[in-house]
């Protein structure tokens, strides 16, 4: 959600500026920017556009730049419109800025020190900026920055020119992710890794509430007080973020595909011979705690509901799943010693961090699960614990959905008493989600013949209801069909009255206990007219199911019956032409509340 790149040195910001903001592109936007240093006229241009960055690219009339900053923006404050877009422009023109994050006292601030300014957009953003410009009559432009930062409520990943000092950039982090990437040839500053890649070979994750000033060969790093701080970079790892379609489609089907991958990475991090790689002092911190509660947001609260369950009946710890956006201003009555797990694919995920911050204070011991071991819930957290999923590209999580299950399975499992060969029932899902993937074309016309109406239910018990409740979100973000995840038996208490002729509703079945009862209420929907489809494993498979799988350990069902359901997302999304890895309206990176 919103992307900001910033370069100088001696490559060429222009093209830095924008590879880094399409590899930002992912986490969702609605219109971009870019402000480049002129050399010859010695001034910045500004070009912004609604829509993609290939349309931006197409309005720079300039080659080349050794300074440049740009930004993707998905609308908090205002419409789409180029007019909101960033950069934004201080009024008398001296100042230029880019920005992540909300400022919740914006129209405060306004009223107080900027009564008679016009603004030219809708945004919070305009009102920082010419607020560096009031500052600034009185004081240098670090110290005029410094005191506005003082001003801000609410969160901001910022980077500020002044056209005075061209080849200076200031930046300042609150809340919003911002990392700054060095090489030999000049200075990199983005919202996330992604932005780094093939520019930088160190980088810094900055913290909270800093400031910085960066010129084309250094930084300095401040407080908000102006002091300096000391700091350390860490190398980056290109291998973890090399990131292309290859023979792919779209990023999501390379994704659905890379998961057997993906497993098998996880049981050569996790696993050897005889043991699980775990720190010891981490398992006896979990199983000091008498409850677990998982703090958790679309996708990964999905995968949450697994791990729960996992969490139960392996390591009999009594757990709880809660919408981190929920638990952030109602947090329920804890009682006794709860342990809080965290799991966001991201680790920027704002709703989380705005528990995070919370859980810290009242001294709770967290835990997070993510793929990006720089985020901010991974740093913040007492402890993190990886998924090794490697870049998710597509806004429509895949792979971290069945990495999150995965590692926190074999979390539960370290922390239970249980005995049996863990390691191999991963290895046979990774083959089981091969032997469906080889097939996976066969599928489509099912997905087109199944998929005419505007609506779908997808219904299941147990695990398979909570793998119903991803599937209908997969399929609602890609396709736009108004899909619900339902337990099963719930279904005559109301939600049957929307059954018609051809309504799809699609089973999962995949477990014995509850696969008859789950077959008498798809009984009742196709009497009523329902179009239905049943994704179900090779020992209940029925005449006419269409789709079986593998049979694989009851427990971990759901890493392998969320596939089809990935890809019949995808093929809805095909078949209707729709923009797969960017759909409408959705960003990957979720850094608002
Ligand atoms: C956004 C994404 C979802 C994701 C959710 C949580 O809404 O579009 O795909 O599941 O955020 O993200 P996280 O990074 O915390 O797992």
């Amino acid at each position: 959600m919103c992307g900001i790149v910033g370069y100088l040195g001696k490559g060429n910001a222009k093209s830095i500026v924008l590879e880094g903001l399409k590899r930002l592109e992912y986490r969702g936007y609605d219109s971009a920017g870019l402000s480049l240093l002129d050399e010859k006229q010695n001034q910045f241009n500004i070009y912004k556009e609604k829509g993609r960055i290939a349309q931006l690219e197409k309005i720079i009339d300039l080659n080349d730049a050794r300074v440049a900053i740009g930004h993707t923006r998905w609308a908090t404050h205002g419409r789409v419109t180029k007019e909101n877009a960033h950069p934004h422009q201080s009024n008398n023109g001296r100042f230029i800025v880019v920005h992540n994050g909300v400022i919740d006292n914006y129209k405060s601030l306004m009223k107080t020190y900027l009564p008679d300014t016009v603004f030219h957009s809708e945004t919070d953003t305009e009102v920082i900026v010419n607020l560096i410009e009031l500052f600034a009559v009185k004081k240098t432009p670090a110290n005029a920055i410094l005191e506005v930062l003082k001003l801000l409520e609410g969160s901001y990943a910022l980077l500020v020119i002044d056209i005075n000092t061209p080849e200076t950039i200031y930046a300042a982090k609150h809340k919003s992710p911002l990392l700054l990437g060095k090489s030999d040839k000049g200075i990199v500053i983005g919202s996330d890794m992604m932005a780094l890649v093939n520019t930088a070979d160190n980088y810094l994750a900055l913290d909270d509430e800093t400031f910085l000033r960066i010129t084309p060969k250094n930084f300095t790093l401040y407080n908000l007080e102006g002091e300096v701080l000391p700091y350390t970079m860490s190398l980056l790892d290109l291998d973890d973020f090399s990131s292309e379609k290859g023979e792919f489609e779209h990023f999501m089907l390379k994704e659905i595909h890379e998961q057997p991958a993906v497993l098998r990475r996880i049981i050569s991090k996790y696993y050897n011979d005889t043991d699980i790689h775990i720190d010891k002092i981490l398992l006896e911190k979990i199983k000091a705690h008498d409850s677990i509660h998982i703090l958790a947001a679309g996708t990964s609260m999905h995968a949450g509901l697994i791990a729960k369950d996992l969490l139960e009946s392996l390591a009999n710890i009594p757990t709880q799943v809660h919408i981190a956006s929920e638990f952030a201003y109602q947090q329920p009555l804890l009682k006794g010693k709860p342990y809080f797990i965290l799991i966001s694919q991201s680790g920027e995920t704002a709703d989380l961090r705005a528990c995070l911050v919370n859980l810290k204070k009242e001294k709770y011991q967290t835990l997070t699960v993510t793929n990006v071991r720089t985020s901010t819930l991974a740093r913040e957290a007492d402890d993190y614990m990886e998924i090794y999923a490697g870049p998710e590209i597509a806004v429509a999580s895949t792979k971290a959905y069945t990495a999150q299950i995965a590692v926190l399975a074999t979390l539960a499992y370290a922390l239970s008493d249980q005995s049996f060969d863990l390691k191999r029932e991963l290895s046979e899902i990774a083959q089981a989600m091969e032997h469906f993937l080889d097939k996976k074309d066969q599928y489509k016309d099912l997905v087109a013949a199944t998929l005419t109406k505007r609506n779908c239910f997808y219904i299941g018990r147990g695990l398979d209801y909570y793998v119903c409740l991803e599937a209908a979100l997969k399929l609602k973000e890609i396709s736009y069909i108004q899909t619900e995840g339902f337990a099963a038996g719930e279904l005559k208490h109301g939600t049957i009255a929307l059954i018609e002729e051809d309504t799809p509703v699609i089973a999962i079945i995949s477990n014995r206990k509850t696969a008859d009862n789950t077959r008498s209420n798809l009984n009742e929907v196709k009497s009523r007219g329902a179009k239905t489809l049943t994704i179900t494993t090779e020992s209940l498979k029925e005449t006419d199911d269409q789709i079986v799988l593998d049979d694989v350990n009851p427990s971990l069902s759901p890493l392998l019956t969320v596939i089809p359901t990935q890809l019949i997302a995808y093929y809805a999304a095909l078949i209707r032409g729709h923009d797969i890895d960017k759909p409408r309206n959705l960003a990957k990176s979720v850094t608002v509340e």
